[in-house]
């Protein structure tokens, strides 16, 4: 039997040092003087009790990214009031699920994460399978100016980063630039990557070596499915098993060139090295069959909404990112029990990595087709001109949740819902959407 225990965890947001290389020292914000923040750690149905301490000279609020959690604990300015400089916010929450997620801010987000306001959350139970390491990858990027300070960028830059998100020229993992990643030759290791980059498109490859895919946003998939790289969006999450490797086998974890946009060609990126050391024996298992996935709807079934992403001329900003032809569109009440069949299209000629706050979600189709495999999803890539269809059931958790672009520019710049999830049987949640302010 699984006992549950209430995890206390505190979080103090300040500005600090960080050295991202030997070389270069640059001034960060983000959480207990570590970039990223702390791994929160926890078993499933625990209750966390994480009280935020914002120290900086700006407001914030957590947003618990994959976490099925009640919408006044979502961290959204929706729901509740910004953490003030000085002040404190207690979240107090149950991890219903297993699974690799993360903590990040949710506003002035394009900049608060940019200088590291950001952390994983790891929720376990005992049935995962059993490797020999388990690590934590965060990546990121960012873009300093010579000085090696965060850039506020001239008009032409901002222009730019507006439509395309913003792209750093250094990749971290885990706050550092290029590390090395050891492991010992003849083991298997669970590698949990999570792509917290305002807006690179990570193709992950491990040097042309083959990995298994073994889990993303909602936890464990059914089976491994073995690859050679694969594409890791903003927001995503990717675990994978990763080895077993012969010693001095040492290779490059590299993101493949990915072409976003019309205008944007992402150049290849290191990541990492990864040095592979001395053989030791092994304790992993990996199943076949990690766990069973059952589908919410077929392929056929009723679209019962739809939510389309597109960019359009603007008098005032040159170019919009919408949805359903609105900024910050308010669409219409999710009742509690109704089974969602969203059909999620994107007309423009660029990716837009989509995510739904608080609700997993299942790909049922994509262009006509079923997707290659089963997985719950929060952030799944539209492609240009594209179309997915998803299933997804509210349960009963009324309140104010959105879902938007994870290029967090495009969020920013409004390509996002708000809606209301409501209990048909007790009303609406008495919580409303205040508008935003541009
Ligand atoms: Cu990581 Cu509103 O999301
Ligand atoms: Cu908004
Ligand atoms: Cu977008």
């Amino acid at each position: 039997m699984q006992t549950t225990t209430t995890r206390f965890y505190q979080l103090t947001a300040t500005e600090f040092d960080w050295k991202i290389s030997d070389q270069i020292t640059i001034k960060v914000w983000g959480f207990n003087q570590s970039f990223p923040g702390p791994v929160l750690k926890a078993r499933r149905g625990d209750t966390m009790v994480i009280k935020v301490k914002n120290d900086l000279q700006e407001a914030t609020t957590i947003h618990w990214h994959g976490i099925r959690l009640s919408a006044s604990m979502d961290g959204t300015d929706d729901v509740q009031k910004p953490i003030q400089p000085g002040e404190e916010f207690e979240y107090r929450f149950i991890v219903p699920d297993t699974g690799t997620f993360w903590y990040h801010s949710h506003f002035n987000e394009t900049r608060q994460m940019e200088r590291g306001m950001y952390g994983a959350l790891i929720v376990e139970d005992d049935t995962e399978p059993v490797f020999d390491a388990d690590k934590v990858l965060m990546m990121d990027d960012i873009k300093l100016t010579a000085d090696n300070e965060f850039r506020k960028g001239n008009f032409i830059e901002r222009w730019m980063e507006r439509h395309d998100g913003r792209q750093g020229d250094i990749v971290l993992l885990n706050g550092k630039e290029e590390p090395e990643i050891n492991i010992n030759a003849g083991q298997t290791e669970r590698w949990r990557f999570i792509n917290s980059s305002s807006a690179r498109y990570i193709r992950l490859y491990l040097g042309g070596k083959d990995f298994k895919i073994i889990g993303t946003d909602g936890g464990l998939l059914e089976h491994p499915e073995e690859v050679t790289e694969v594409l890791i969006i903003p927001g995503e999450r990717m675990d994978i098993a990763a080895g077993p490797f012969t010693e001095g086998e040492n290779f490059l974890i590299e993101s493949l060139a990915y072409n976003r946009t019309t205008f944007l060609k992402t150049k290849d990126r290191n990541i990492a090295t990864v040095k592979v050391g001395a053989t030791k024996p092994s304790i992993a298992r990996l199943p076949y069959n990690l766990r069973e996935i059952e589908p919410l709807a077929p392929q056929g079934a009723e679209i019962t909404r739809k939510v389309k992403f597109s960019v359009g001329a603007s008098w005032k900003h040159g170019i919009d990112f919408l949805v359903n032809g609105q900024l910050h569109n308010v669409d219409k009440q999710v009742n509690v029990g109704e089974l969602q069949v969203w059909e999620v299209s994107n007309t423009s000629l660029m990716d837009h990595p989509f995510h739904l706050h608080g609700f997993f979600f299942q790909v049922i189709e994509e262009n006509g087709k079923a997707p290659v495999y089963k997985a719950w999803k929060d952030s799944y890539n539209l492609k240009p001109k594209s179309k997915i269809k998803i299933a997804w059931m509210p349960d009963n958790r009324p309140g104010m949740w959105m879902y938007h672009c994870h290029i967090l520019e495009h969020h920013e710049a409004g390509m996002m819902g708000h809606f209301e999830v409501v209990n048909p049987e007790k009303g609406p949640s008495g919580v409303h959407h205040h508008h935003h302010a541009h």
